[in-house]
């Protein structure tokens, strides 16, 4: 059988003052009318029945992730005790999927990426699942680059894997995950590179064998978790007890960088990881001057502004430029555009307001 499963464990610290500890990104409608992992859910719900989409969050999120995700069965709902990164999130999901179904595949996804072609994409996943199904291959999906983003894993293509579907599986040479400038340059004059757009394709046979080959420590303790589940033990107790003791690293560094039976899809479908304010603007229409104004707010004689303000109070601003405005409840932030990186440090300061 096919299952989905729904990586919803980030912080989202890049979006404050909207974002907050207890309401990341993911549960936001950042851009669009419902909350991003809501729609995530929604883009699936014809390509796998409801009752095979699991979502794994943290255990802080998790009633409200259930708030946003009325369509799912409570129980597909898991709360990890503590963040392990996702490493341990992709191997929860693996033990998860086994439980339900040995010889299942699974779709792993990020909860907070913006998509507006849902056709084009459901396409892509229902290809990948069937390359998965294939043969004991680890799947990816590949973008076209547009820029030297060093925030990203880069996916170098190799020889023609497979036809599915009329679509192109490439073999993966190498997996890197977010280098540097220089290389990431390197990479876009090269063509040969895709981002990688974090979504996972495997049978839990694959991805148990590549978490035995490379992460063998980690691949003891999801055993165990395995074990205490068919013993009967209680999901919630077998997390508390063995989750705080597992190792802290990404699947992109722990698996995908080593793997040898890695192939990629070239995705079809418009994609943004919106990683942080300045690409918000992009998915609304500016004023003449590229101004983007959401909610109640005014810019006069400025260009390149983004300025989100709740209805009911008027956010002005007057002959500036390139800056981002955002009023909430409680909190106001004014940052040049050319420092949205810096507001996740300014998070880190903020342990008395989060
Ligand atoms: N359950 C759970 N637990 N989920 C997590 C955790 C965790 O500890 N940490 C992160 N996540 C979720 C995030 O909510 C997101 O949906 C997804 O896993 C990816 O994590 P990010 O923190 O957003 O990763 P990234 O953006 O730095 O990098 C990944 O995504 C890029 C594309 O957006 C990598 O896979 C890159 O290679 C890729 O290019
Ligand atoms: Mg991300």
């Amino acid at each position: 059988n096919r299952y989905v499963v729904i990586m919803a464990g980030g912080k989202g610290e890049r979006f404050w003052p909207q974002s907050r500890l207890k309401r990341p990104k993911q549960l936001l409608p950042i851009v669009g009318e419902k909350p991003l992992l809501t729609q995530t859910v929604d883009r699936l719900t014809d390509l796998v029945p409801p009752e095979n989409i699991l979502i794994v969050t943290n255990e802080e999120q998790k009633a409200a992730v259930i708030d946003v995700c009325p369509m799912l069965p409570e129980a597909n709902i898991i709360g990890e005790p503590v963040g392990r990164d996702t490493a341990a999130a992709v191997g929860l999901s693996m033990v998860l999927v086994k439980q339900r179904d040995p010889e299942g595949v699974f779709a792993m996804l990020p909860a907070d990426h913006v998509i507006h072609d849902d056709e084009g994409f459901k396409k892509i996943v229902a290809a990948s699942f069937e390359a998965a199904e294939k043969d004991s291959v680890l799947v990816t999906i590949g973008i076209r680059p547009d820029n030297p983003a060093t925030g990203y894993g880069y996916i170098h293509r190799g020889d023609v894997w497979a036809e599915i579907d009329g679509r192109t599986v490439y073999h993966v040479k190498e997996f890197k995950e977010k280098p540097d400038a220089a290389t990431a340059q390197s990479y876009l004059d090269s063509g040969e590179y895709y981002w990688n757009a974090g979504m996972f394709i495997w049978s839990v046979a694959a991805i148990s064998a590549a978490f035995a080959e490379f992460t063998p420590g980690l691949n003891g303790a999801l055993e165990k978790i395995d074990d205490a589940l068919t013993a009967g033990q209680p999901l919630a107790d077998v997390l508390n007890e063995q989750y705080p003791s597992l190792e802290k690293i990404s699947i992109d560094y722990a698996v995908m960088e080593n793997a040898r039976n890695v192939v990629t899809m070239e995705s079809a479908f418009d994609w943004d990881d919106v990683g942080e304010w300045p690409a918000v603007a992009r998915h609304f229409d500016p004023d003449g001057e590229g101004n983007v104004v959401k909610g109640h707010g005014m810019v006069h004689g400025g260009g390149g502004n983004i300025v989100i303000s709740p209805e009911g109070h008027l956010t002005a601003i007057v002959g500036v430029d390139d800056l981002i405005v955002v009023r909430t409840d409680d909190a106001t932030l004014i940052c040049p555009k050319s420092k949205a990186q810096d507001i996740k440090h300014l998070v880190k300061k903020l342990a008395d307001h989060p």
